[in-house]
């Protein structure tokens, strides 16, 4: 088996290098020179963990080569998958699908002999017919079929989400199709992986369907923090307490500073715009986006209330900056929303991300960068927790109360405990938990 792979971002890079794992022939493409050649140096463009090594054993094996030729690439593949982005179009959060379409009709140029075409980006339904309508057009004498492949990996797991998925969906029409993408998961049946076969169609919905789904039970836990906070009631025990339900499952239940991402913002709002094209309007997924936008605006406020209602002139320390731990993606922060509104309040705003900076310095140049978190607190009159690494979990309290000019914690990821921290001297505020917890310190219960 041969396969390209056309796009080779977070979801091209670890979908070719974990094909190339099961024994897959898989060349990288991409059209960032810079990229690619970095990669044939062996160097990795993303932090993902465990991605390097799997990029360098198989890259050594010959399995797995990079290039910029598209149709060196494509000439002569069994199936060329497009992973190239689809972020939110400018001005009415369709998806933007000319990265998707301009690959089709390169694609469509470079195919000799059966070609199995399969969309693996996320794309809205009606995407893969496109696809199939443009090279055909470009190449009427061309055979190939179009399949599509949406990908679940999550950032910072995607070589085990990738490896050991909770299925796989393949949605097309043809058995030939069908028969190659189900050679090329042969490795997963083997584990007992479902495989779902869908028409066309439906396998674009399902991913829309699932991100939007997901970006509902955080909205929601989010909401219900916000009750927890003016009734009392402690969010971490109503997320367990409906989250043992097998039905509702734990899961996605965390409230926190709203979701960000590379995914979840524009597959939402997409979605929407879909929905309401076609006149079936998603009524549910619309407030979930408003609501989550409206959120990250909020927080910023939080943590002003948090410093005695004024930051003026104060100095901030910031733990986290990229959307979730244990990847360097910044796209949609959540600290994108909240630092320049600090900034804007008056703050001073020194910061450390593990993996982060590099791309943070380029969208907020007017934030001081760290070299670690208690650099970071040195003379901050507040700390904000914003993403949740491991190495923000279990900080040195007393280390911070001398560094710090006020000891004062907005936790917006709910690591420490209220009671803990009260006792340590800090004022801490965090989502939507009373100002002494005492279950879910008490049961041991961490999610
Ligand atoms: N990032 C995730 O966690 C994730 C998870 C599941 C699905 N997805 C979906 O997968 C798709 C890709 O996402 P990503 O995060 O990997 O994007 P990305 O921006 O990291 O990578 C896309 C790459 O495609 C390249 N590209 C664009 N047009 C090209 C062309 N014509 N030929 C060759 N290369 C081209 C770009 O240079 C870039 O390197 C999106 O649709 C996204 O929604 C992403």
């Amino acid at each position: 088996m041969r396969i390209a792979m056309i796009g080779t971002g977070y979801v091209g890079l670890v979908s070719g290098a974990c094909f190339s794992e099961f024994g897959v022939e898989v060349v990288c493409i991409d059209k960032d020179e810079e990229k690619i050649d970095r990669l044939k140096k062996g160097i990795i463009p993303i932090f993902e963990p465990g991605l390097e090594a799997l990029v360098e054993s198989n890259a050594r094996a010959r399995r797995l080569t990079f290039s910029t030729d598209l149709a060196g690439g494509v000439a002569g593949a069994d199936g060329v998958f497009i992973a190239v982005g689809t972020p939110s179009r400018r001005g009415d959060g369709h998806a933007d699908l000319s990265y998707v379409y301009g690959a089709a009709e390169e694609i469509g140029r470079a195919l000799t002999g059966y070609t199995v075409v399969v969309t693996k980006s996320t794309v809205p339904v009606g995407t893969g017919r496109e696809v199939e309508r443009i090279i055909r057009q470009v190449r009427p004498d061309a055979e190939f079929d179009v399949a599509s492949n949406p990908e679940f990996l999550r950032e910072g797991s995607a070589i085990n989400d990738f490896m050991r998925p909770d299925r796989v969906v393949i949605g097309t029409s043809s058995p030939h199709a069908r028969e190659v993408l189900r050679q090329l998961y042969r490795p997963l049946y083997l584990i007992e992986r479902p495989i779902i076969f869908t028409q066309l169609e439906t396998a674009e919905l399902i991913k829309y369907a699932a991100n939007s789904f997901l970006a509902t039970k955080i909205t929601f836990i989010n909401e219900i923090a916000d009750l927890c906070e003016k009734v009392g009631a402690d969010v971490h025990d109503v997320a367990r307490g409906i989250g043992l339900d097998g039905r509702i499952g734990r899961k996605f239940l965390h409230a926190g500073p709203g979701y960000g991402g590379s995914c979840f913002p524009k597959d939402t709002l997409a979605l929407v715009r879909t929905a309401q094209a076609v006149g079936a309007p998603i009524r549910i997924v619309e407030t979930v986006v408003a609501v989550n936008d409206e959120r990250k605006r909020h927080m910023a406020q939080k943590v002003i209330e948090a410093c005695g209602d004024s930051v003026q002139g104060k100095t901030i320390a910031v733990l986290g900056l990229t959307f979730k731990p244990n990847t360097d993606d910044m796209r949609e922060a959540p600290s994108l929303s909240i630092l320049p509104a600090l900034i804007g309040a008056g703050a001073k705003i020194c910061a450390y991300d593990p993996e982060g900076m590099d791309e943070a310095r380029k969208l907020m140049p007017h934030v001081t960068y760290c070299g670690n978190a208690y650099e970071a607190m040195e003379g901050a009159d507040a700390v904000v927790v914003l993403t949740e690494w491991n190495q923000f979990r279990a900080l040195d309290l007393e280390r911070m109360k001398r560094l710090m000019r006020t000891p004062t914690m907005a936790d917006l990821r709910n690591i420490y405990d209220p009671e803990q921290m009260h006792e340590a001297g800090f004022t801490y505020v965090c989502i939507g938990r009373p100002e002494s917890g005492v279950s879910a310190a008490q049961d041991g219960g961490g999610e």
